[in-house]
């Protein structure tokens, strides 16, 4: 029997990740024998090696080995693909033909993607499975064959189960062995790798210096989600290699092609958008979450404090005054808004009388003599902002509006608006 080494020198498989390499020693050690294995995984995960292991370590391996994409056949012709026809089973049937598992008699077939299976071809899957015996399209005639089966998905088979897409006993007879491939972003230590792999891998093929990960840069790639795991990856480092100039790799360039917003399910679920590589607009779409975000927070604290207030602070729990005062710890209130250190309603007065974190040694002393600003919504202060910005730039510019406009980077229209919404007018 192989050993892992030599199985990754063979196929070129890259990391040491404990789950990688449990799966592939699983995968030799059931070889030899004619279970179904089903593996598991996010697409690019690197499923596609398994069946190609088992094949080459079994007694088939000098037989056929074929590999079927379930979900790029269509409906209407799987089932004369994977079995076969005879001559006129169907609108141009002109001749009998033999299906993949008549022609992998002997050998090995490598279903990938089987839960995109139809429900009819599921069908006839267990039966060969349980029996060896199928029947090609439009013939009456039961032939035998002898396949080893490997399928591969990347959906959630129990879910296909439930919403009877998948059926169960077909489920549980390709299961007999499962195999699961870790996805790229739960084994962050072989990303450097692989980065180091393809670019050797792609600086051969393009006739090209070697791309090289600055240190920040090794940090940033480590910290990406890679949703298309080493597929992605692998791409990634195609493309920068042949269009790169710069041999280094720095964050800011990998953070063109990988920008780190991009497991915001807004950008990543649309494939029609342009956002994915564009870091402006996912800065925008950033701040607007984070802007989205405070003003709930804010509008929560409201809410807090008034039910405090209404309610008293004595059947509280423990934990809920611990809470509420890691909330509205003056470290906390940085980083929202300072009027949200509204506590106890009363404008600009001092807290002398912390009831509410009594309990929390902790931060007692912080909350005494707090300024307490009047509990005002967000934008105001905004507003506010606005409003002295206004007044700087007209004091800057003696009055003239035009220049205060372009100072402020809006149109003369925009400030004459403002100036009287905020009665600048003298
Ligand atoms: N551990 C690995 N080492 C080297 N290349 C890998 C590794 N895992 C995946 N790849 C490469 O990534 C690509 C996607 O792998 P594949 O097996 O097609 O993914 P899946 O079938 O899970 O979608 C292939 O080019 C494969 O060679
Ligand atoms: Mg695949």
């Amino acid at each position: 029997m192989a050993d892992l080494q030599s199985i990754k020198a063979r196929f070129g498989i890259i990391g040491n990740f404990p789950a990688l390499n449990r799966a592939l020693e699983k995968s030799i050690q059931v070889a030899p024998t004619d279970i179904s294995v089903l593996v598991i995984g996010e697409s690019g995960v690197g499923k596609e090696f398994i069946p190609k292991i088992i094949h080459s370590e079994s007694k088939r391996k000098h037989q056929p080995y074929i590999v079927v994409n379930c979900g790029a056949i269509p409906e209407g012709t799987i089932d004369s693909e994977l079995f076969g026809h005879e001559k006129g089973a169907f609108t141009g049937a002109t001749a009998t033909r033999k299906g993949y598992f008549e022609v992998a008699d002997g050998g090995t077939i490598f279903l990938d993607e089987v839960g995109e299976l139809p429900l009819q071809t599921q069908v006839r899957l267990l039966r060969v499975l349980e029996s060896g015996e199928f029947m090609k399209v439009g013939s009456s005639q039961v032939q035998k064959t002898n396949v080893r089966i490997v399928a591969a998905t990347n959906v959630n088979m129990m879910k296909a189960i439930q919403d009877n897409r998948f059926r169960e006993d077909l489920f549980y007879r390709l299961n007999t062995v499962q195999i699961d491939m870790p996805a790229l972003r739960e084994r962050k230590g072989d990303i450097h790798l692989l980065f180091r792999k393809f670019a050797i891998d792609f600086a051969e093929k393009y006739r090209m210096p070697e791309l090289q990960l600055e240190s920040g840069a090794v940090h940033y790639i480590e910290s990406y989600a890679f949703p298309g795991n080493v597929r992605q990856l692998r791409n990634l480092v195609e493309q920068m290699t042949v269009v790169e100039t710069d041999r280094n790799v720095t964050v800011a360039k990998l953070a063109e092609y990988i920008p780190m917003d991009s497991h915001l399910p807004m950008v990543v679920n649309n494939p029609n958008s342009q956002k994915q590589t564009d870091f402006g607009n996912e800065r925008e779409i950033m701040y607007k979450i984070l802007f989205d975000m405070r003003n709930d927070i804010n509008d929560l604290k409201s809410l807090t404090s008034e039910l405090i207030k209404n309610r008293g602070t004595s059947d509280l729990s423990n934990q809920e005054k611990n809470l509420i005062n890691r909330i509205y710890t003056p470290e906390a209130q940085q980083n929202t808004s300072p009027n949200s250190l509204l506590f106890f309603e009363n404008n600009n007065q001092t807290v002398q009388n912390p009831t509410i974190i009594s309990n929390s040694e902790d931060h007692y002393e912080d909350f005494e003599d707090i300024e307490v600003e009047e509990n005002r919504p967000e934008s105001l202060s905004l507003q506010n902002n606005e409003k002295d910005l206004i007044i700087k730039a007209l004091e800057k510019h003696n009055g003239r509006r035009n220049r205060a406009a372009d100072e402020l980077g809006i149109s003369q229209r925009t400030l004459y608006r403002k100036i009287k919404q905020y009665n600048l007018e003298d």
